[in-house]
């Protein structure tokens, strides 16, 4: 595996010729690092499975440069789902809807849905246009780490998390730290309305101005979504130190809160982001902090309101320790 980490024309042009050819690159996107592979072809999607250790039938999200592509992945795309698309790609949203042919079973699970998304890091469109260029027609890829664990948000994590794992010709692909720092939003438009199936940095309120309907929240953890996205309601997102969301850390524990909040005695101050952008942006990193330094628990202040604290908060609930 090698780690690029200047990704000049010459590197960006190497790597997508790797992706034709089968291999695996590990690439920044504006949300956090994914591990993509030629999203037409079984064998090189087959092993993202291998690689990360995740179960069979977890679906991929296909990545592309262009609105113009989305009709190969995807057919009976409702007039909400060309607004959010005009709206926010490039950028942190993935859009799940029906399927095309070229969406084997093994991109979807076997469901009738595909995700889409068209990130907007310009390292990530670059190697999505060059890989278009050299005839392929989509990247899939999941967050470039093992399943369950924390995903990566620099290049320096996806290879603590998946170098032992990569072969000799898969890539890593540096583009710095990620801007954004939790997974795209991903909508379900397969019905007469949208609704959010993971939150993220395009939020309710954002969709909702944009679109002018309400966005019911509720479905979030509904059971609906759990047959639809295995992986959203599983154990996820967690280090291995256990993460506590309410009570007091004592000596040696790490803390995790605004900056306005003040380290209780004895705990070990992980992360003070001013706001809850920032929050979201080193959640992962200051998880890992924690593991790095073998702290055994994580205590974390929640931030509060809507926005992106939702996204937050959805992380956070999915990482905590249950007692
Ligand atoms: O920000 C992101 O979305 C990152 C970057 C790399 O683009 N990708 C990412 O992929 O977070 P992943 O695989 O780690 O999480 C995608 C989630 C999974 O839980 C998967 O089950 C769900 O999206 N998903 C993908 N395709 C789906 C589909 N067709 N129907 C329902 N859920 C889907
Ligand atoms: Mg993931």
């Amino acid at each position: 595996m090698s780690i690029i980490s200047n990704c000049t024309a010459t590197a960006i042009k190497d790597a997508a010729t790797a992706l034709v050819k089968g291999d695996l690159v590990a690439f920044p996107t504006e949300t956090v690092y994914g591990l993509g592979a030629n999203a037409t072809n079984k064998n090189a999607t087959g092993r993202i499975y291998a690689v990360k250790g995740r179960p069979k039938g977890h679906p991929l999200i296909v990545h592309i440069s262009s609105i113009g592509n989305l009709d190969m992945w995807a057919r009976n795309i409702p007039e909400y789902a060309v607004k959010l698309a005009l709206a926010f790609w490039p950028g942190p949203m993935t859009l799940i809807l029906p399927r095309t042919d070229l969406a084997k079973d093994f991109i979807t699970g076997g469901q009738d849905n595909v995700g889409v998304r068209i990130p907007s890091h310009t390292v990530a469109l670059a190697l999505l246009k060059e890989f278009e260029d050299q005839g392929g027609l989509g990247v899939a890829a999941p967050s470039a780490n093992r399943f369950g664990a924390v995903s990566p948000t620099t290049a320096t994590a996806v290879e603590i998390e998946l170098a032992d794992f990569l072969s000799e010709n898969d890539q890593i692909l540096d583009g710095g730290p990620c801007s954004i720092g939790v997974e795209s939003t991903i909508i379900n438009c397969t019905q007469n309305k949208p609704s959010i199936l993971r939150p993220g940095a395009v939020t309710k309120e954002i969709i909702e101005d944009t679109l002018g309907v309400i966005i019911d929240l509720s479905t979030l953890n509904s059971e609906s979504i759990k047959i639809k996205a295995p992986g959203l309601l599983e154990s996820h997102y967690a280090p291995k130190a256990k993460v506590f969301l309410t009570g007091s850390p004592t000596l040696g524990d790490g803390f995790i809160a605004l900056d306005s909040f003040t380290t209780p005695n004895g705990a070990i101050r992980i992360a003070s982001p001013k706001t809850n952008e920032e929050f979201a942006r080193v959640l992962y990193e200051a998880f890992r902090l924690a593991d790095f330094k073998g702290l055994r628990r994580v205590f974390v202040i929640p931030p509060t309101g809507d926005g992106i604290a939702v996204a937050i908060n959805d992380r956070l609930s999915k990482s905590a320790f249950e007692k």
